[in-house]
């Protein structure tokens, strides 16, 4: 298998190339439509062919490159089930496992921060976690259908029940951190963990959700744009 972290450094997003080596074939997960140029020529340069760009979800910070690399290569565009993106080719839900040659991706349904997010298990060794879970963090809850309870749900009983080895790559980050271990966020992630001591335990769902709620985060620069853009794979409306 083939797994390549690419970054746009404008909106910390992580977009991830996966590749059957035997085959050729290639996934884009979550990409920036500023960054289309970037990533066919890697694609082109390691002579892959792009079959499909997958979505985690809704993105309200950044365009999919969705869109404009479906009208290039002539993939499909799959989104989580439920997302309201009237454009993709196909819709993925909770268990469904997509083959890409040897390489198995298997959808986790993870929704809080949107209403329709979805994790990736690749291979069974490494989770795209979208903004479920970043790394020491996780992602807002205050708009986009969002709902704390229900992440808190996601990311302890889902996401938590993987090997503690399987390996974290986020959908975002802000502090230079590029992958961890879901051993690791069990441990020291403090939007889920409370330290005592020498030890460890995890906060509860109350403190988790009263905490989210009181985040008061300003609302992304981009979000009045983005999120239509993405509803339709990335298009930016004239009238919008
Ligand atoms: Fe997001």
């Amino acid at each position: 298998m083939l797994f390549r972290q690419l970054f746009d450094q404008d909106t910390g997003t992580y977009t991830y190339l996966i590749a059957d080596t035997k085959t050729q074939a290639a996934v884009l997960v979550d990409p920036v439509v500023e960054r289309t140029e970037r990533d066919l020529k890697l694609i082109n340069e390691l002579g892959l062919t792009l079959r499909y760009c997958l979505e985690t979800h809704i993105h309200a910070d950044h365009i999919t490159g969705t869109g404009k690399l479906r009208e290039l290569t002539g993939c499909q565009s799959i989104v989580p089930e439920h997302a309201h993106a009237t454009c993709a080719d196909r819709f993925i839900q909770d268990g469904e496992t997509l083959q890409i040659g040897d390489v198995q991706i298997k959808a986790i349904a993870t929704p809080g921060h949107t209403d329709s997010h979805i994790a990736y298990l690749i291979d069974h060794e490494r989770v795209l976690t979208g903004d479920a879970l970043l790394i020491r963090g996780c992602g807002r809850t205050d708009f986009q259908s969002g709902d704390a309870g229900v992440l808190y749900d996601s990311v302890t009983q889902r996401l938590f029940s993987l090997p503690d080895e399987t390996l974290v790559y986020p959908g975002h980050d802000y502090r230079g951190q590029t992958v961890s271990t879901i051993g690791e966020e069990k441990r020291w992630n403090p939007r889920f963990v409370q330290q005592l001591g020498e030890s460890s335990a995890f906060k509860d769902r109350s403190s988790f959700i009263e905490f989210m709620n009181n985040l008061k985060l300003p609302d992304p620069k981009r979000m009045m744009e983005a999120v239509p853009a993405n509803e339709l794979c990335g298009r930016v409306s004239v009238e919008a």
